[in-house]
């Protein structure tokens, strides 16, 4: 199933509650409209508060997880998002064989969709995963490709809206390498009118495609997304502060070579000062503590990165409930 074409911003006012992604693919959170991406973070407050009302939602559903890199918190947190929602997952180690080595992308999609509702991929290659999409009968979601990390953004967001409430305005800080993360961060603020700064050294900047992608996505949502190199000026007045590892799995060999470059970009708490008082400190997780983020940072109050952790699972709920068509049935009443 080929997946949406990149910021569908139509209907930026309809309701979310009216938004229905039957059937649909997450390759990207440029997959997502505005009210589409309010849709799933809307569920997945009420997936969380209520969890008993959507105990049985995928009943006897199956969906598969085919992962070419390792993975603690995407593995188990879609796998115990099925397993509440009375449904199963099923795990592809793919970490020593990569996808379409065996047999091709094609007949892998032409089995499995006679088999599960859901294929789950994390790659290296993005492609891997839009032609598995193109190929699907079945939704097709990424959980982590060299390019985009949409679960984990929308989960972040997720996490910033329990805290701060409407997120239009929001000045968002990323600083560390321009990676997957950082692209899927600055897609998903984008959609929601949260102003994105990102702070990386001279030659780790976010791809320039994705870059123009949120661009064009803040201009109509009324936000704006600012590249620096200086880490002081992107933190500066920071409602939230970001990071991730400088050396991404698939990037092992640069490791060396980074740690000097990123150095400067570490989240410390000389850093965190020049952040607004009320900031909260944010991290995907993996950390390498003492890296990209002191403990003093990491353990601190004002670090959110277990509830993001959380969240993981709360927000891939209400994706897979989405995705499935199974969104109806919500503990208010209302139906989608
Ligand atoms: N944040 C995240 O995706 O963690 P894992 O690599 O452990 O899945
Ligand atoms: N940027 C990191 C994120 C891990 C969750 C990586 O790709 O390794």
């Amino acid at each position: 199933m080929a997946s949406k074409p990149a910021a569908l911003l139509q209907d930026i006012e309809s309701s979310p509650a009216e938004v229905s992604l039957a059937g649909r693919d997450l390759c990207s959170v440029a997959d997502l409209t505005t009210v589409e991406l309010a849709g799933i973070l809307e569920l997945a407050h009420d997936v969380k508060t209520n969890p008993a009302t959507y105990r049985w939602a995928l009943d006897a559903k199956q969906m598969v997880m085919f992962f070419e890199k390792a993975s603690l918190r995407t593995r188990l947190t879609f796998e115990t998002a099925m397993n509440t929602l009375g449904g199963s997952a099923m795990f592809v180690d793919q970490t020593q064989s990569p996808l379409g080595e065996r047999e091709s992308l094609a007949d892998i999609a032409r089995n499995v969709e006679r088999w599960v509702s859901a294929i789950v991929l994390r790659t290296y290659a993005h492609e891997t995963i839009t032609e598995m999409a193109q190929y699907a009968s079945v939704p097709v979601i990424n959980a982590l490709s060299d390019i985009e990390h949409p679960c984990q953004a929308i989960a972040d967001f997720m996490t910033l809206e329990e805290r701060f409430g409407n997120l239009r305005g929001f000045n968002f800080t990323y600083v560390g390498d321009g990676n997957n993360v950082c692209h899927s961060l600055m897609l998903t603020g984008a959609l929601l009118g949260a102003h994105c700064t990102v702070g990386t050294p001279k030659n780790y900047a976010p791809k320039a495609d994705i870059v123009a992608q949120a661009r064009a996505i803040a201009n109509v949502t009324g936000s704006n997304i600012a590249l620096v190199n200086d880490p002081i000026a992107a933190v500066t007045g920071a409602d939230a502060v970001y990071t991730d590892i400088c050396t991404s799995m698939g990037f092992e060999h640069e490791a060396t070579k980074r740690a000097p470059i990123f150095k400067p970009y570490q989240v410390n708490e000389a850093l965190m000062s020049q952040a607004a008082p009320a900031a909260v400190f944010m991290h995907c997780l993996p950390a390498h503590r003492n890296a990209e983020v002191t403990d003093a940072v990491f353990d601190g109050p004002q670090s959110v990165v277990f509830d993001q952790a959380e969240n993981r699972m709360h927000a891939q709920k209400a994706l897979l409930l989405m995705l499935l068509g199974k969104g109806g049935n919500r503990s208010d009443g209302s139906s989608r």
